[in-house]
């Protein structure tokens, strides 16, 4: 249950209007404003670490810029998380056993990998990371890491789901409990040659814990069923529309090697890309059941 006092609140008016103001406030507009360089990820100074904090506080999602190019080494990634308190990495099937996965195209070898989006040159549509998993595996916070750049295309757009939340209050405040209902969406069955691996996992799509807003959606239509109602397909072809229409505040950007991506979890796609055999593009995606947390003082 959300405290009646928290701004996401459905019915606390008042705290929502003054959240709001605070949220809107001297927003970023140009994907540069979420740029922070970095000269040493493992060990940030303090200047660099309230750079990233205050990007963090602000828009929940921050890019830095180090000098790795395209060193493989996942370690900074770790370190670098660690520092904002993600330490609980997701145990996902697909990822390498270091619990990080290298997203890279595997179209070409017959791997099973090969079947999921990430690991194609497909675009992947507006999502949030981990909307599959159950409640108590909420993906709160999520690192990518680029090193290797595709040739062409592969780029990134960012929307704060903090943003979502407020353009969807503001059309109608219907929407935001039509999609915080425990039964909004539901990722169904999983049927193996044993009969059923995991039952339906209804969950609502809006949800907040210690006060944090959590966001599971996927503008894919093939993995999970929306409930149908009126209220709750009118509130998603609302998000739908959001998305699809290039939203106010949403970022645009291009990771580069020995750039990254720190964020909690906000809505994110990818374009379509091109590379080679010999140097295929290759990001390092982690994701925590943290969520970014101010560790210094
Ligand atoms: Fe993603």
């Amino acid at each position: 249950m959300i405290p009646t006092t928290s701004p996401f609140h459905p019915d606390n008016s008042a705290g929502y209007q003054a959240w709001r103001a605070a949220k809107l406030a001297d927003y970023p507009s140009r994907s540069e404003d979420l740029i922070v360089e970095l000269s040493d990820p493992r060990e940030l100074t303090v200047a660099e670490y309230q750079a990233l904090w205050q990007r963090i506080v602000k828009t929940n999602v921050v890019v830095y810029r180090t000098r790795l190019g395209e060193t493989e080494d996942k370690e900074a990634v770790r370190q670098l998380s660690a520092q904002f308190g993600l330490t609980h990495l997701d145990a996902n099937w697909l990822a390498d056993e270091d619990g990080i996965s290298s997203l890279t195209p595997h179209e070409e070898d017959g791997q099973k990998r090969g079947e999921f989006i990430p690991y194609t040159h497909h675009r992947i549509r507006w999502h949030t990371d981990g909307y599959y998993n159950p409640p108590k595996r909420r993906i709160w916070a999520m690192a990518l890491h680029c090193v290797r750049a595709a040739d062409t295309g592969g780029s990134n757009d960012l929307y704060d789901h903090e943003l979502a939340y407020i353009a969807l209050r503001d059309a109608d405040p219907a929407h935001i409990r039509a999609l915080m209902a425990p039964d909004a969406m539901t990722i169904p069955a999983r049927v193996d040659a044993n009969g059923i691996a995991r039952p339906d996992e209804p969950g609502p799509a809006f949800a907040v814990e210690d006060g944090r807003l959590h966001l599971r959606y996927t503008a894919r239509t093939k993995s999970i069923a929306w409930k149908q109602d009126a209220p709750t397909l009118a509130a998603v072809q609302a998000l739908d529309a959001l998305l699809g229409g290039d939203p106010p505040g949403a970022f645009s950007l291009r990771l580069e090697p020995g750039m990254g991506v720190l964020c909690n979890n906000v809505l994110h796609t990818r374009t379509g890309f091109s590379d080679r055999a010999e140097h295929r593009r290759l990001l390092y995606r982690a994701r925590y059941h943290d969520h970014l947390s101010h560790l210094r003082g």
